[in-house]
């Protein structure tokens, strides 16, 4: 099974790192229309998101966007086993993590629970909002207080993808964060009752 879920990683890596840059480009300009129309930012603009990396869509002009209404915009830090959001500003300095993956510098950092939306990246998702990472568990970890079914308040999690990453349906483990909803540059999916009433519904 680790096989499968290893080779399923690798192969959906290798697709999305071979999106030709036009193709890229057009992609993530429908990712950010869809991400304009969705409602997201009526819910509140303590919004977290990623830079992209290892062929993952660009949230960029998201991150541009919010710089320049003066709304601020967080990014994930490593801290142990967990990630945790300093805030980001556009062209802000960044250090390296110990993935080479650029953080924030600030010292303030911000818990989940303080978040209204977080732009996950995903190697892989399913139909069921079921989502496939890059194997070190650290959303899942991050994200554990919202599984019990008494967590009332926790961020909206919205998955960016490109549309060849859904795959037919992915094992999912008990420490798996299931998703809210999902952006492609084919549109938004819902997958939760909490996203289909704060989201704007499915375009298909
Ligand atoms: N809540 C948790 N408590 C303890 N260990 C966890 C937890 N969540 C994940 N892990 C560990 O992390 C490892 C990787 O998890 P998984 O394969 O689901 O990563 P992923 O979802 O691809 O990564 P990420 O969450 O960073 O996107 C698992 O082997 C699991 O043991
Ligand atoms: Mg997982």
């Amino acid at each position: 099974m680790q096989q499968t879920i290893s080779s399923t990683r690798l192969r959906l890596r290798k697709s999305r790192n071979d999106i030709p840059p036009t193709t890229r480009r057009r992609y993530n300009r429908l990712i950010h229309q869809h991400l304009l129309t969705s409602g997201l930012f009526n819910r509140g603009s303590r919004i977290a998101g990623y830079l992209a990396y290892d062929g993952e869509p660009s949230i960029d002009l998201i991150i541009q966007r919010q710089h320049k209404a003066n709304r601020p915009f967080y990014l994930p830090a490593l801290r142990k086993q967990q990630l945790t959001f300093k805030a980001y500003r556009f062209n802000d300095t960044l250090a390296n993590n110990k993935f080479n993956i650029p953080e924030p510098t600030g010292h303030q950092s911000f818990n989940p629970k303080y978040l209204n939306t977080i732009l996950m990246p995903l190697v892989g998702f399913d139909g069921h909002g079921n989502r496939l990472g890059m194997g070190g568990g650290f959303y899942d970890r991050t994200l554990r207080f919202t599984l019990p079914a008494s967590c009332k308040k926790h961020p909206l999690l919205i998955g960016i993808a490109y549309s060849q990453q859904k795959v037919n349906r992915l094992l999912k483990q008990p420490w798996d964060i299931p998703l809210d909803a999902v952006i492609t540059e084919q549109g938004l999916q819902c997958f939760s009752i909490k996203s289909l009433s704060l989201l704007r519904p499915p375009t298909r």
